[in-house]
């Protein structure tokens, strides 16, 4: 009675870790570390840009690791996955979602002289660079950044 009482919070406080140290989250953090840790060594922070600017697959970074290893870098068997793992988990920072705010636009330049379903409907013919321009002359009062959202917004199609 009193080693089972002993043993399930034991036992609920391992489970826990040990799966945490095994998700991809895990690995890809731990190799995050080492990245910085051991690359910033030869190449500065520099070579996180570069990281996030090259985009190469899986099988190119781990070569990249090894190449690496060759070149001097200090980097432990264990680690060469999860940086493998990171380097190719980092994403080129995300552009704004400038289409995203077509609508606010529309309301706020376009709708004083005609409703959003006019606005939005592309006569045959007739491309939305025109137009815009177009509207600009009659006294739409666009931004240029307000310019090439709508623009981006107006070419997905969306209302
Ligand atoms: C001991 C020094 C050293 C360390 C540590 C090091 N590098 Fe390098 N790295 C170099 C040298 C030297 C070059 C240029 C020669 C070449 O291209 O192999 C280079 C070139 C590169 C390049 C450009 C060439 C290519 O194959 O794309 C990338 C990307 C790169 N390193 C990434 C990394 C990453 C990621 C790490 C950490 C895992 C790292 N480096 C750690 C020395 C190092
Ligand atoms: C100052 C008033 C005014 C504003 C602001 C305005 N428009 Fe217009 N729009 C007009 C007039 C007038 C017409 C009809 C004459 C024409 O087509 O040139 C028109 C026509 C249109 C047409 C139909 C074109 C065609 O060839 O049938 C579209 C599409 C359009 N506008 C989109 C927009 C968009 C998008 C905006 C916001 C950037 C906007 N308009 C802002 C006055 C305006």
């Amino acid at each position: 009675m009193k080693t089972a009482i002993l043993v399930v919070p034991i036992v609920m406080w391992l489970a826990p870790g040990a799966a945490a140290q095994n998700t991809p989250q895990a690995q890809i953090e731990k190799g995050r570390i080492a990245v910085t840790a051991v690359c910033t060594g030869c190449h500065d922070t520099g070579i996180l840009r570069i990281v996030e600017m090259r985009q190469k697959s899986v099988d190119e970074w781990r070569d990249t690791v090894y190449k690496m290893i060759g070149r001097g870098a200090h980097i432990m068997p264990d680690e060469i996955e999860p940086i493998t793992m990171y380097l190719a988990s980092v994403r080129r920072p995300q552009q704004p979602d400038a289409a995203g705010e077509g609508p606010a636009i529309l309301a706020r330049r376009c709708r004083q002289c005609h409703d959003v379903e006019r606005a939005t409907t592309l006569p045959a013919g007739q491309n939305w660079n025109t137009i815009v321009d177009r509207m600009m002359a009659l006294g739409a009062a666009l931004t240029p950044a307000e310019r090439r959202a709508l623009l981006a917004h107006l070419t997905t199609g969306s209302k």
